[in-house]
């Protein structure tokens, strides 16, 4: 912890914090004022942690603290020290594939503003890592922490259970799932 504030400058306390963010390890100093998702953007560029009420409400700035869901907008930095933080910029293969929930987002047309949806894409990520076939009761309990104010949900629970027939195997040739429940149409 470094406190040289002799100068009446505003200079203030910091401490160190080690931790991984999208499989790189990473230090720096910060302020314990600061917050996980502040961090995040501007810190690490990583500006798909989005920041809508920052009251924990909207659930934009979720991202994964050792794989369970957290609003980054509600947690310091300092409390992520040691931990693995997954934001939605390492869910793409390094060749630039889409990850499955990602793929199912785009194709349920499950986004429209897009703000909400990296929020929505890093809960799903833990809810299927914790249930691999939810049905539609713990798909809504399972993303409750999150509001979208443009798609009306039902393209986000058809993403969600398109992402776990995908991540399930599910999805193979021969049977694929009815297209015509991806029309692009608002439910
Ligand atoms: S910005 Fe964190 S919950 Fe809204
Ligand atoms: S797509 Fe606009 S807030 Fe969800």
């Amino acid at each position: 912890m470094s406190t040289d504030d002799t100068s009446g400058s505003l200079d203030r306390p910091t401490e160190e914090i080690t931790l991984t963010v999208n499989g790189e390890s990473v230090a720096a100093e910060v302020e314990p004022r600061h917050k996980l998702s502040d961090f995040l953007r501007d810190a690490r560029g990583l500006r798909g942690v989005r920041v809508g009420c920052e009251h924990g409400v909207c659930g934009a700035c979720t991202v994964l603290l050792d794989g369970r869901s957290v609003k980054s907008c509600l947690t310091y930095a300092v409390q992520a020290d040691g931990a693995e933080i997954e934001t939605v910029e390492g869910l793409a293969d390094d060749d630039g594939s889409l990850h499955p929930i990602q793929e199912s987002f785009h194709e349920e047309h499950a986004l429209q503003c897009g703000f909400c949806t990296s929020g929505f894409v890093m809960a799903t990520k833990e809810l299927l890592g914790e249930n691999s076939d939810p049905d539609d009761d713990e798909i809504e309990a399972g993303l409750a922490d999150n509001v979208c104010r443009c798609t009306g949900y039902q393209n986000i629970y058809d993403a969600v259970n398109r992402a776990a027939e995908k991540m399930d195997g599910r999805e193979r040739d021969g049977e694929q799932l009815d297209e015509t429940e991806t029309d692009g149409e608002d439910r």
